[in-house]
């Protein structure tokens, strides 16, 4: 049981590192995802929470509740309409354009940071391009960088991708695959809120922030947008998730065609 003091506690403790409000209709879901936490420790989901809102909180059980309250559901070429429009970008790139830089800004476990990467090595080779992924939650960061994945995951990924780049897994790794080390090596992942000033990652072609507006009201979504823009260079394109329209809020963006802008 979650008292509704524990819930009030634990949403409020959330909302305060990733700037994500959880209601009422999110109680059994946050207990759900407490309750192993707070078996591990030996104690009730509300002693678990009175602990780590305590002034002796352990900040890194903090980063495990974090961990454990962020949704992570993602998988390959998600939304594949954002990569038939990104391989229309690239076949009109001018030749001698400098390296080609993309951001995945809400990473989750790398499946979309690999799917661009896959696309830019099949269309530039290994080089002339980079891809940055980053993430909330350091659990998610950690199995991006591992970059092995249960076969499933992959349905929409063209099989000649899997073929070139990846490594089907044997024994233990049954049933997964990994991502070769060729293009593991040209995606970096590293920890990043977007609620709050951004590490030093430089400018992108090409920002992928989709699926992570959706946990914001209004104002959270527009200031996370405006963030991510200062990134964009002047001729880059930001693409958002299908649900996650930006034309009904202030912004200084064009859309160019579904979910996909250009600053203006
Ligand atoms: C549903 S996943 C989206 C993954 C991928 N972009 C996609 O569309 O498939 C949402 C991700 O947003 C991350 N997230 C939530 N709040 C965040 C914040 N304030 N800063 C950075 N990432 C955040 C979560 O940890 C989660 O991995």
């Amino acid at each position: 049981m979650l008292s509704h003091q524990s819930f009030e506690a634990v949403t409020d403790l959330f909302h305060s590192v990733s700037g994500i409000r959880l209601n009422e209709t999110k109680r059994a879901l946050v207990a759900g995802r407490l309750q192993k936490l707070a078996q591990e420790k030996g104690c009730s989901i509300d002693a678990y929470v009175q602990s780590l809102t305590s002034a002796h909180a352990d900040p890194q059980e903090v980063v495990r509740v974090v961990d454990k309250l962020t949704t992570n559901e993602t998988y390959f070429f998600r939304e594949p309409q954002h990569f038939e429009f990104l391989a229309k970008l690239l076949d009109q790139r001018p030749a001698g354009a400098g390296e080609f830089r993309v951001w995945s800004a809400a990473s989750s476990s790398g499946e979309e940071a690999y799917s661009i990467a896959l696309l830019l090595a099949d269309k530039l080779g290994l080089t002339g391009w980079q891809v940055i992924g980053t993430d909330l939650s350091t659990a998610m960061v950690d199995s991006a960088r591992a970059a092995l994945y249960p076969m499933e995951r992959a349905r929409k990924t063209p099989t000649e991708y899997l073929k070139r780049w990846c490594l089907k897994g044997h024994a233990d790794q049954e049933g997964h695959f990994l991502i070769g080390r060729e293009l593991r090596e040209r995606v970096r992942f590293q920890t990043a809120n977007l609620t709050q000033a951004l590490p030093e990652i430089g400018q992108f072609d090409v920002i992928f922030l989709r699926n992570v507006l959706i946990y914001f009201d209004p104002p959270g979504k527009t200031d996370i947008v405006r963030r991510v823009l200062a990134r964009l260079k002047p001729d880059g394109h930001l693409f958002a998730g299908h649900a996650e329209s930006l034309t009904n809020l202030d912004l200084p963006v064009r859309s160019v065609t579904s979910a996909v802008y250009v600053h203006v």
